[in-house]
């Protein structure tokens, strides 16, 4: 998948990104700092349902959301690694259960998990083309 977008066209990119996805639960984001991970998440957040504002989680590394689609919540977990420094670090954080819980699962930073994401993960990459243009492009590992 490849999509290339404006900041106004976000939510847009969002639902397609969404579309195409296919509802894989489990989906790194890659691409260099600015680029865009946390607000294209925030905008896919939005558009699955959450109502809650979507940040960088800055003190815990793992943020829960919770999805309010009539029946039983479900949860989203927003994990950003950055400052993650060990494999280790990040399991001890609770890293593999967000993985393994069948939850939407959305990382950003998430090079130094890899062994961890098994094969089900979805890969996107988010490139800068312009000050408010954003390329998405997916593909699995
Ligand atoms: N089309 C676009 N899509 C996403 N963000 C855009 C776009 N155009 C401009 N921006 C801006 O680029 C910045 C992206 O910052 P953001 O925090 O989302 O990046 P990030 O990849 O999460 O960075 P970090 O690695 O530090 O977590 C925001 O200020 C956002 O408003
Ligand atoms: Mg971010």
């Amino acid at each position: 998948m490849e999509l290339v977008f404006d900041l106004e066209d976000l939510d847009r990119a969002a639902a397609e990104f969404w579309k195409e996805a296919g509802g894989t639960p489990l989906i790194a984001f890659h691409g260099e700092m600015g680029s865009g991970k946390t607000t294209f998440i925030a905008a896919l957040c939005a558009c699955l349902g959450v109502r809650e504002l979507v940040t960088s989680p800055t003190f815990a590394l793992i943020q829960e959301y919770l999805l309010d689609s009539g029946g039983e919540p479900r949860r989203i977990f927003h994990l950003d690694l950055y400052r993650v420094e060990s494999l280790d670090e990040a399991i001890r954080a609770g890293v593999e259960d967000c993985i393994q819980s069948g939850s939407i699962c959305l990382i950003e930073w998430p090079e130094l998990i890899t062994p961890l994401l098994g094969p089900g993960v979805l890969h996107a990459w988010l490139e800068v083309l312009g000050p408010q243009k954003r390329k998405l492009t997916t593909r699995l590992p």
